[in-house]
């Protein structure tokens, strides 16, 4: 337990325990900075801040996870560039004070079962923990909305990783047995039910991604690069990639780059995919939202180019057993996960049967996790 951990670290127990969950993307990848819609579920894997204030400006944060300690000075906060763990806190403290919430020192300690660095979102879970926590701490009385953006605001401009909304959005208002289906434009959003009689099993392919941060900042110049040069072929205004139809994409084929063109159609098709989703999932049409989420992974695999062999095999052994609905890499790419709709009652001879197979084509273990929609950290706090 995290309170008897912080009591044996700093001597008394927390005043103030949050959590904050992963997150899985079950439609909607990499729409979310072209404006467009994602449907992301709460994980039952969370990271958890326990904490209590003292009478300076310091804060002495520990780690559960690297084991490692850190300590700063909420009148000087910088960038820590070996304890880069302590880096969402630090950017949410920052920018907290930056908008004139006057913080005070805090003794803090926080973990998680939340994998690093597979694409379930550990890093936003941890920022959404972080202000909720000082939210707590102080009853700072703080909008959700005002919660996300700052959370997405740390990893984007403090800890310098380019990132769209939808992990902190989900992370503080996920709820429990519903996926939240969000229209990354305007932020209005809706939890949509998910059904007891399927479960949505994840496999962490053990690929650590790489590529990601880079291949990510250049997918998301490509789509600006594609939003100019539709805006040009069409003459329609179009902002981001969330005001092209189809059509504007047939029109625009032969007289646009090809490679823009295709990241492009991704994209696009993916916002009506998803759309349909949660069409789909509302009048309990589970085969077709399954048809969705594969249709989802080969655009992301032959348009986006963002998958990899690791998640193909995933992939392609899932499709091949009995209760599958569908299957696909979940998340920005490169490695980390796929997220598989599977029937209930197959879900864990499924899982093992994948795993298996996964170990036998190549040198990694899959990580598998059969997970519950949870509540987010705003809910119910
Ligand atoms: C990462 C980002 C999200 C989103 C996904 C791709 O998880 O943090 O904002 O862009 O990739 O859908």
């Amino acid at each position: 337990m995290i309170e008897q951990t912080f009591q044996r670290i700093f001597g008394s127990l927390p005043e103030v325990v949050v959590r904050a969950p992963g997150r899985v993307n079950l439609i909607g990848e990499h729409t979310d900075y072209n404006d467009g819609f994602v449907l992301p579920a709460a994980i039952d894997r969370a990271i958890t801040f326990a904490g209590r204030r003292r009478a300076d400006r310091r804060v002495c944060v520990h780690s559960l996870d690297f084991n490692a300690s850190a300590d700063f000075d909420l009148d000087d906060i910088q960038k820590d560039s070996e304890a880069t763990w302590s880096n969402y806190l630090r950017g949410v403290s920052k920018f907290l004070e930056a908008d004139g919430h006057r913080l005070i020192g805090a003794d803090v300690v926080f973990g998680g079962d939340v994998p690093r660095e597979a694409g379930l979102s550990s890093s936003a879970a941890v920022e959404v923990a972080a202000t909720v926590f000082w939210s707590k701490l102080l009853a700072l009385q703080l909008d959700p909305l005002y919660v996300i953006k700052l959370s997405r605001r740390a990893e984007n401009e403090f800890v310098g990783v380019p990132c769209g909304i939808m992990d902190q959005f989900i992370s503080a208002l996920g709820r429990r047995d519903h996926a939240l289906f969000l229209d990354c434009r305007d932020l209005t959003y809706r939890h949509v039910p998910l059904r007891a009689d399927v479960k949505i099993v994840v496999f962490n392919s053990g690929v650590k991604r790489a590529l990601a941060q880079s291949e990510y900042e250049v997918r998301l110049k490509q789509c600006r690069a594609a939003v100019a040069s539709i805006a040009l072929l069409t003459g329609r205004p179009v902002k981001s990639l969330r005001d092209v139809e189809i059509s504007d994409l047939e029109a625009a084929r032969g007289a646009m780059d090809n490679l823009l063109w295709r990241r492009a159609h991704h994209v696009v098709s993916e916002n009506q995919r998803t759309l349909e989703a949660v069409k789909v999932l509302q009048a309990a049409g589970l085969e077709r939202f399954g048809e969705l989420m594969n249709e989802s992974h080969e655009s992301l695999r032959s348009d986006y180019e963002v998958s990899c062999v690791e998640l193909d095999t995933l992939v392609n052994l899932a499709r091949r057993q009995e209760g599958i609905l569908g299957a696909r890499m979940t998340g920005a790419g490169f490695g980390g996960c796929t997220v598989n709709l599977v029937r209930a009652e197959a879900a864990e001879h499924f899982a093992q049967a994948v795993a298996r197979g996964y170990e036998e084509a190549g040198t990694l273990k899959a990580g598998i996790y059969v997970c519950q929609a949870s509540d987010g950290a705003l809910v119910n706090a």
